[in-house]
């Protein structure tokens, strides 16, 4: 089982070249994700072939819809061997109930991960659906909700992390995204940190893309990223 706090997120549009990076990688030293654009690609054997890889694999599909429907969804993700899945906590507590005891009592228990807001959210978005009030304070409501629903985290900014960790202690699991090594490209990143920034914020597991996937060497870019946490 791998100790690394390091998720790999594999955005690529087809197998092939999600396992042509995987091969390159070493199971033991970090995770990996599968979205939305491969997942819905290549379907779940994508999935299985990286677990049978000896990968722990975070399904990063962000299930939204009733109750019933997330509790199936999330079983099947849990049959297919995942380590981590997400669901949006915007589905409200039922939803985030029903998914976490879908899951609970399977062999293989994944953790379940609530997505808050997404960053992608600037405040005209947020008005235009509806909502009212500043967005940092309904990032809060809605990572209190999914810990009261028993979920084991959220996904956040890095800039969120030491807020959320004061707030929710040890136990919860804060999964980051926008995460950039020093002098490596933000891409369309905006509000980035570095890895060790990250951690020292209070982050659980760090999810970095183009930083690894697009190096010439993502072993050896991997291998940076970890003597950069030490
Ligand atoms: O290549 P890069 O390191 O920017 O990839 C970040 C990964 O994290 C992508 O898979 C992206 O979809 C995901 N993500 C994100 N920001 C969020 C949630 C997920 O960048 N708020």
């Amino acid at each position: 089982m791998p100790s690394s706090n390091i998720i790999v997120a594999l955005d690529y549009p087809t197998m092939e070249s999600a396992l042509a990076l995987s091969s390159q990688l070493d199971p033991s030293r970090c995770r990996v994700k599968v979205g939305k654009e491969l997942f819905t690609r290549s379907g779940p054997q994508v999935v299985e072939k990286l677990v049978s890889q000896g990968f722990d694999v975070f399904l990063d599909l962000k299930y939204h819809d009733i109750p019933n429907t997330v509790a199936k969804a999330c079983l099947a993700a849990a049959d297919l061997g995942v380590w981590m899945m997400n669901v949006h906590t915007l589905g409200g507590q039922k939803m985030m109930v029903s998914a976490k005891e879908a899951v609970a009592n399977h062999s293989n228990t994944p953790i379940l991960i609530g997505v808050t807001l997404l960053t992608s959210m600037d405040q005209q978005t947020f008005e235009q659906i509806g909502l009212t009030g500043s967005i940092s304070d309904t990032v809060l409501k809605l990572a209190q909700l999914a810990d009261d629903s028993g979920l084991d985290g959220v996904v956040c900014s890095a800039q969120e992390a030491s807020q959320l960790r004061q707030i929710h202690g040890e136990d919860f699991q804060l999964i980051t995204p926008g995460i950039r090594p020093a002098n490596s490209a933000h891409g369309d990143q905006h509000r980035t940190m570095t890895p060790k920034q990250a951690i020292d914020a209070g982050s659980s597991y760090l999810v970095i893309g183009r930083p690894i996937t697009e190096a010439e060497d993502p072993m050896k870019a991997l291998d940076a990223i970890e003597k950069s946490l030490k």
